[in-house]
């Protein structure tokens, strides 16, 4: 039997190509794993409880840039959380014996609620303090042996374990410990410099058209030493470079050498980039059109849900048992 996996993202707008290591880790799971990914919609409300109106659509938009990165629903079951009950009542029965210092301690929660707390949100909510038990909820409600997720994640699969080890002990065995399962993402920066964002507007989505692309890099940064096209270059402070390092190795050897001895303008060495990436995003945005086609999608969410309600469902029947409900 293949082992299980579930992993979530919150929809909180569309993806762009720093996520793109993450997703195509995820595609490649698909190969080894019976895999559940989960559009985490009440943990978008954890953080924006009062953005409602936005949330349908970008509920759909995720599940989109999910599909035309290459999700296969034959293989994996592409879920709504608030479409699978089955969480929130196994994340309510952890709640009775979690203690409020397991929460407290979670380093994210404090950075956030201060980090989130200047942007004028108030964060002293109880959802908020709840957001890494409904998490494991999220992943034991599938008895998920691993959970791929990025490193700032590992403070809550780390409680997760201790929720299943606690439940264990108390009721009898019901939970695996799981796994994380931890994707190298390279540190991709926008093309200002910062940290790729949509909120800071520097990021390359995932569903950007060529002439999207084009402008993008257009707007990179490049050596500012460097004035003139017969100026030497230097490829270590250049944003182009940057991205080439990592959508381009094989050329990068070359582009240093042409850089630093003048050899190519950054006119030609932009359009080269925008020409690796173009390459790169089109079978998406080809796979992203026949998603697109009314009710596809809702067809994945609803075979999604129906077959992680299955597991869920049968999951909660032994909690419940155990639990003398
Ligand atoms: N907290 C995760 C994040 O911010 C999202 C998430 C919610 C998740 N539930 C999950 C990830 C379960 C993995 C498994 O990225
Ligand atoms: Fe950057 Fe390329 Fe210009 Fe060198 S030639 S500074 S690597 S854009």
């Amino acid at each position: 039997m293949q082992k299980r996996i579930f992993s979530g993202m919150r929809p909180t707008g569309s993806l762009h190509i720093g996520h793109l290591s993450v997703l195509q880790n995820w595609v490649a799971l698909q190969n080894h794993y019976e895999c559940f990914f989960g559009v985490v919609d009440w943990h978008a409300l954890t953080t924006g409880y009062a953005d409602r109106l936005e949330l349908p659509n970008l509920v759909r938009e995720i599940a989109l840039d999910w599909l035309s990165v290459g999700l296969d629903p034959d293989r994996s079951s592409i879920l709504v959380q608030s479409q699978v009950k089955e969480h929130a009542e196994l994340h309510l029965l952890f709640s009775m014996f979690t203690p409020l210092s397991w929460l407290e301690r979670v380093p994210t929660y404090k950075d956030q609620m201060q980090q989130l707390g200047q942007e004028g949100k108030d964060l002293s909510t109880y959802g908020f303090l709840g957001y890494p038990l409904l998490q494991a909820a999220d992943i034991l409600v599938y008895k998920a042996e691993a959970v791929p997720v990025g490193e700032d994640q590992v403070p809550h699969i780390e409680l997760c374990r201790e929720v299943a080890r606690r439940f264990n002990y108390l009721y009898g065995p019901v939970f695996p410990e799981p796994q994380a399962l931890i994707g190298k993402v390279p540190l991709l920066p926008g093309v200002d410099g910062r940290k790729m964002s949509k909120s800071y507007n520097n990021a390359i989505s995932l569903t950007a058209s060529p002439a999207e692309i084009h402008a993008r890099v257009q707007q990179m940064i490049t050596d500012p030493a460097r004035v003139r096209k017969s100026d030497p270059g230097h490829p270590e402070v250049c944003i182009v470079h940057r991205f080439k390092q990592i959508y381009a190795p094989e050329a990068v050897a070359q582009v240093e050498l042409d850089c630093r001895e003048a050899k190519m303008g950054c006119v030609a060495c932009k359009a080269q980039l925008a020409a690796t990436l173009e390459k790169l995003l089109a079978p998406f945005r080809e796979r992203r059109a026949y998603w697109e086609e009314p009710g596809r999608v809702e067809k994945v969410l609803q075979d999604g849900a129906e077959r992680a309600r299955a597991v869920a469902a049968s999951t909660m029947r032994e909690v419940r048992q155990v639990m003398g409900l």
